[in-house]
């Protein structure tokens, strides 16, 4: 409706959207839950789903981010392996296809023309292909075999927000429906964890200020700036990354946290900003580690934890949700961070520079 399309009383579409994060989570609830409050998917994707012997989801830019966690719970929960590709590369860097492929495109807008052209390359292969999408209408949904719709409602902001965890949901919501047809005992209820994640982005959006006092900390005089994170952290970091170059010009980049020190960690100077993520209980002490390392060359950091793994000195601790999860709930500061360095440096929020929403060329 026209209410989605307009901006109300937000100053930006971005911080809109971000705000909507929670109730586009319980939209993806509503929608893919039956009367027994258990997973409703279509027969023919749980069917191809159940036949394939791997899965490679291909996706640009942020939607590509959102496919390498949801490889994690495809490949955690219902044991299938996954390969993720940048669709720009994979023609040239195809790789050697499994007997019963099923390809998964993930984009916000259906109309990316690098996937769709690798769309076209395994229809002409004969291979099957679901695309989880935010335009149920746009091309890549009509020329797939499937659509799985996001929900999120348009997305007007340039720098995707509330699309990256709608495709993080739903890409949960398939991995255990699969997981479940394939006979495999899980514990984890989605639908339920994803409640819990809806409630915990709500009290983030709720506390902007917070993150507006720290980016106004790390990134008003900075000219690049370094997020960490190990395990499923690391795929954050990624997109927090993007988010804060794609608005700010700020240079930024993710990094693994023990690749650090195989060459960035040359780049840390006096006050450089470097943010780490750390969701995950595996691999707490040793990002931490790395914060040390590189506060011990002058870096200003910031470690955003999640509850029942902070220690004093970390900036922000999240709301604990279920770890594997965790990606819904710690891109909501990384999304506010990169929106208030935007803001501070008077950039222009919702259309920076060079960029295309959709980017319908190859
Ligand atoms: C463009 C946008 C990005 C987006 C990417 C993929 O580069 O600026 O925000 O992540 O395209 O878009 P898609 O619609 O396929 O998810």
């Amino acid at each position: 409706d026209a209410a989605d399309t307009e901006k109300g009383t937000y100053p930006h579409f971005m911080l809109k959207e971000i705000d909507e994060q929670p109730f586009v989570i319980r939209k993806i609830i509503q929608e893919y839950q039956d009367e027994n409050d258990s997973i409703k998917l279509d027969e023919d994707i749980r069917q191809a789903m159940n036949q394939t012997d791997r899965i490679y989801i291909i996706a640009a830019g942020t939607s590509y981010h959102a496919g390498l966690v949801g490889k994690q719970f495809i490949e955690r929960l219902s044991n299938i392996p996954v390969e993720v590709h940048i669709a720009s590369e994979f023609s040239y860097n195809m790789p050697l296809l499994s007997e019963k492929p099923l390809f998964i495109f993930i984009s916000q807008s259906g109309e990316t023309a690098d996937s769709r052209s690798v769309l076209v390359q395994t229809k002409e292969l004969g291979h099957p292909a679901l695309t989880l999408t935010n335009v149920p209408g746009s091309t890549l949904s009509r020329e797939a075999d499937y659509t799985l719709h996001l929900h999120a409602g348009p997305e007007i902001a340039v720098a995707s927000t509330k699309a990256y965890t709608a495709q993080i949901a739903v890409l949960a919501i398939l991995a255990v429906d699969t997981a479940k047809a394939k006979g495999i005992n899980l514990s984890f209820d989605p639908l339920k964890e994803l409640g819990i994640v809806a409630n915990a982005m709500e009290s983030l959006t709720d506390q902007k200020d917070a993150f507006d006092r720290i980016a106004k900390d790390l990134f008003d005089t900075t000219r690049n700036a370094f997020f960490i994170g190990r395990g499923m952290d690391y795929f954050v970091v990624l997109e927090a990354a993007l988010k804060l170059k794609e608005i700010s010009y700020i240079q930024a980049e993710g990094f693994a946290g023990g690749e650090l020190k195989h060459g960035t960690i040359a780049l840390i100077e006096d006050g450089t900003p470097v943010i780490a993520i750390s969701s995950q209980e595996n691999v707490n002490l040793s990002i931490r580690g790395n914060v040390q390392e590189v506060a011990a060359r002058g870096a200003n950091t910031c470690v955003v934890s999640m509850k029942g793994l902070e220690q004093n000195e970390d900036r922000f601790v999240l709301p604990q949700v279920h770890e594997l999860l965790a990606p819904l709930v710690s891109v909501i500061p990384m999304q506010l961070l990169a929106y208030y360095a935007a803001l501070h440096r008077d950039c222009d929020v919702d259309k920076p520079r060079n960029l295309a929403k959709s980017v319908t060329v190859e």
